[in-house]
C-alpha cells in the first residue's frame, strides 16, 4: 500500500482513518489525483470552495497545501472521512484554520465559487446531495465530480441534468474521468421521506437517503431479529445502527435498558433518533453517538450487550477490516461476561475472528445465507 500522494508539485503522505488497521487500502484514489490535476492544468484560483464526499481529507489536503489559506467548505456524512482529513492535515504540517465542517444535512454557503465532489457509491444520496447544491449555488457555479471512468455514462449525466444544472464528461485518465457540471441557479425541491413499517414488530422506520436499507429491512437485520438475546441486560450498544432498527427492538424488549446508537454515517444516527421518537421510545433510554465504532464512546457506558450487523465495504472497497475492528472494540469495552452478538453473511468466517479474540463462539442461528453468532468476554 503506497502513503505517497503526488500529483505535479503537491506531495502528501495520507493514512485512511485509523491510520492502524487491518487493511492495505490506500487512502485516496486516482479520480482524486484527476480532480487535482484539472485544478492545476486551469490555473484554478482559491476561491470559497465546497469539497464533498472526500474520503480522507486527499482533496482537502491538496488545497491546503496549494494554498494554506484557500477558504474550504467541507461536507461529508462520514465521521471517518473528518477524522482522517483532520489527521491527514496535521501529519503533512498543514493548517486546519481555512478548514469549515458541514454534515450532509447542514447547509452550505451561498458565497461558493467552486464545488469539487467525489461520486459516492449511493446515487440516491448523490442525487439528494446535487438537489441540496441547487439551493446554494448561483448560476454558472463550477462542480467538478472525480469518477471512475466506467461508473459515468449517459442515465448519470441526465442525473446532473435534472438536478443542478448540464454537464459533461472529460476524457479519461487512469480509467478515471472528471465530469464538468454548470449550475442553473434553479433550487429543486427536496423527496418527501418516506417511511416503512415493520408489522410483527409494531415499528415504523425511515431512511435518510445515505442510510443502509434504503425502504425496507435486510435479510440480514431480519434474522438477527428473529434470533435476538435473552439477558438482564441494563447497557446496550447497537454498533453501526443504520435506522436502527436493532436497538429500537431491544428498547421494546427491554425497556429499562440503556440503549446507545454508534454509526460511522451522520445520517445513519439522525434517522436512529428519528426512528426512536417515531416509535415513541423513552426519552432519557436512547443515546446517539456519531463515531467510528467505539473510538469515543464515554468511559462511563459499560455495556452487557453489544449487537452488530457489520458492513463489509467502506466506500467502494470490499473489506471486512471495519468488522474486525468493531468486534476488537467489542471485547475492550464489554463488560467480563458481557454479549457480543453479530449476524453475518455465512461466507464471511466471522466465526473464526471470534473465536479467536473470545476464545469462545457459539452459532445461535442460521439459513442458506446468513448466520447470527454470539461471544461473551
Ligand atoms: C450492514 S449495515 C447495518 C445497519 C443496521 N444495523 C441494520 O442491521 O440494518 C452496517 C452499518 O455500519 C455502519 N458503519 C460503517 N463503518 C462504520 C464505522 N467505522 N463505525 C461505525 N459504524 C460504521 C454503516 O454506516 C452501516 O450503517
Amino acid at each position: 500500500m503506497t502513503t505517497q500522494f503526488s500529483v505535479a508539485d503537491v506531495e502528501l503522505e495520507l493514512f485512511r482513518y485509523p491510520k492502524a488497521q487491518e487493511s492495505n487500502l490506500q487512502a485516496w484514489d486516482a479520480a482524486d489525483e484527476h480532480l487535482i490535476k484539472t485544478l492545476l492544468e486551469i490555473g484554478q484560483d482559491a476561491v470559497p470552495t465546497a469539497i464533498i464526499n472526500d474520503s480522507f481529507g486527499a482533496l482537502s489536503c491538496a488545497l491546503s497545501k496549494l494554498n494554506p489559506n484557500w477558504p474550504l467548505f467541507i461536507e461529508t456524512d462520514a465521521r471517518t472521512s473528518y477524522l482522517g482529513s483532520i489527521q491527514n492535515h496535521e501529519h503533512n504540517h498543514l493548517p486546519t484554520d481555512n478548514l469549515n465542517w458541514f454534515t450532509s444535512r447542514d447547509n452550505l454557503p451561498k458565497d461558493l465559487g467552486l464545488v469539487l465532489m467525489k461520486l459516492p457509491k449511493n446515487l440516491t444520496y448523490f442525487a439528494h446531495q446535487l438537489m441540496r447544491l441547487s439551493h446554494v449555488l448561483p448560476a454558472g457555479t463550477r462542480i467538478l465530480i472525480g469518477a471512475k471512468a466506467k461508473s459515468i455514462n449517459s442515465a448519470l449525466l441526465d442525473l446532473f441534468a435534472k438536478h443542478l444544472g448540464p454537464a459533461t464528461a472529460s476524457l479519461a485518465w487512469k480509467k478515471t474521468r472528471v465530469i464538468n457540471c454548470i449550475s442553473d441557479g434553479k433550487s429543486r425541491e427536496l423527496p418527501k421521506e418516506v417511511s416503512w413499517p415493520i408489522p410483527e414488530y409494531q415499528l415504523q422506520i425511515s431512511n435518510l437517503s445515505n442510510v443502509f436499507a434504503a425502504n425496507k429491512l435486510d435479510i440480514g437485520a431480519r434474522i438477527m431479529l428473529d434470533n435476538l438475546p435473552k439477558g438482564d441486560f441494563n447497557t446496550i450498544v447497537d454498533l453501526g445502527c443504520g435506522n436502527g432498527v436493532l436497538g429500537l427492538r431491544m428498547a421494546q424488549l427491554y425497556p429499562n435498558a440503556n440503549i446507545h446508537f454508534i454509526d460511522d454515517s451522520e445520517m445513519a444516527v439522525a434517522s436512529a433518533k428519528a426512528n426512536w421518537l417515531r416509535n415513541g421510545l423513552a426519552s432519557d433510554k436512547g443515546h446517539f453517538h456519531w463515531d467510528d465504532c467505539m473510538t469515543h464512546l464515554p468511559d462511563d457506558v459499560e455495556p452487557d450487550l453489544v449487537l452488530c450487523n457489520p458492513p463489509f465495504h467502506q466506500g467502494e472497497a470490499i473489506t471486512d477490516h471495519i468488522a474486525w475492528q468493531m468486534f476488537l472494540d467489542a471485547r475492550r469495552r464489554l463488560k467480563k461476561g458481557g454479549i457480543l452478538h453479530i449476524v453475518g453473511n455465512r461466507h464471511l468466517a466471522y466465526h473464526v475472528k471470534l473465536q479467536r479474540l473470545f476464545k469462545n463462539c457459539t452459532t445461535v442461528a442460521s439459513n442458506g445465507k446468513f448466520v447470527v453468532l454470539q461471544a461473551q468476554k
